[in-house]
């Protein structure tokens, strides 16, 4: 049975897609793990960068996009998802970054695991806390059902700001735990963002990337 991890969180720009395909890259790379990502954002920016890398390098993970536009969008995942979990190990959801709306809802109660990146500063830890109070709600359903749902946070674009301070304040709030290891504001994170080719050699334990990927492989067990 594959697991289900989504990248979520209210806030645009806070690096939702640029971490998932960092994370997915890594694994379908590193590990022996089958990797599919879903592009459940109607902006579609993971399955463009897929399609730009596929022209010039092979070896990316699966990356399929999922339109809600569609009569029955929920019944059409179930049977998507289906599918997917006897063919992957590990299923990646990039999500659009907003609250509200049925496929965000549903896409947050399928998830085995949610990671929420988090950026210092004002409006976007308000904003990750109105999202993190959601939650428990989400939460509630999934274990009536039996199932269980892990919350993470991991910081991103983190710099030497005094906001970062912050952001242990966060740390509970609708079950989220956060990861001790942040992504910094770094350029190789805009530029060399691909889903062919690791961001970095996986030997090189110093690394922040690695750090946080060890960090994430131990979290989610995968
Ligand atoms: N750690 C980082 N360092 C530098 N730039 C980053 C980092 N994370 C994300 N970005 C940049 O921030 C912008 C928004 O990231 P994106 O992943 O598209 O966010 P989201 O999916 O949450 O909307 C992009 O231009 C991306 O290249
Ligand atoms: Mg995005």
């Amino acid at each position: 049975m594959a697991k289900v991890i989504s990248f979520a969180s209210q806030k645009g720009g806070v690096g939702k897609s640029t971490l998932l395909m960092l994370t997915a890259t890594a694994l379908h790379k590193r590990t022996n793990s089958k990797v599919l990502i879903i592009d459940c954002d109607p902006q579609k920016s993971v399955k463009e960068t897929y399609q730009t890398d596929k022209d010039t390098s092979n070896g990316s993970c699966d990356v399929i996009t999922y339109n809600w536009n569609q009569p029955k969008p929920e019944v059409n995942f179930d049977k998507t998802l289906a599918l997917a979990e006897s063919k992957y190990d590990v299923i990646f959801l990039d999500l659009p970054g907003k609250l509200e709306g049925a496929d965000v809802r549903f896409s947050l109660l399928i998830s085995d695991i949610i990671i929420v990146p988090i950026v210092a500063s004002t409006l976007d830890i308000n904003a990750t806390i109105s999202f993190l109070k959601k939650l428990p709600e989400i939460s509630k359903v999934k274990k009536e059902k039996g199932y269980d749902l892990k919350i993470f946070g991991v910081i991103n674009k983190k710099d030497q700001t005094i906001e970062h301070n912050k952001l242990q304040e966060l740390a509970g709030i609708g079950g989220i735990q956060l990861f001790y290891s942040p992504i910094s504001y770094l350029v190789r994170y805009k530029r060399n963002i691909s889903t062919s080719e690791d961001i970095t050699n996986p030997m090189d334990i110093e690394d922040e990337f690695n750090q946080y990927f060890d960090e994430f492989r131990t979290k989610c067990e995968v």
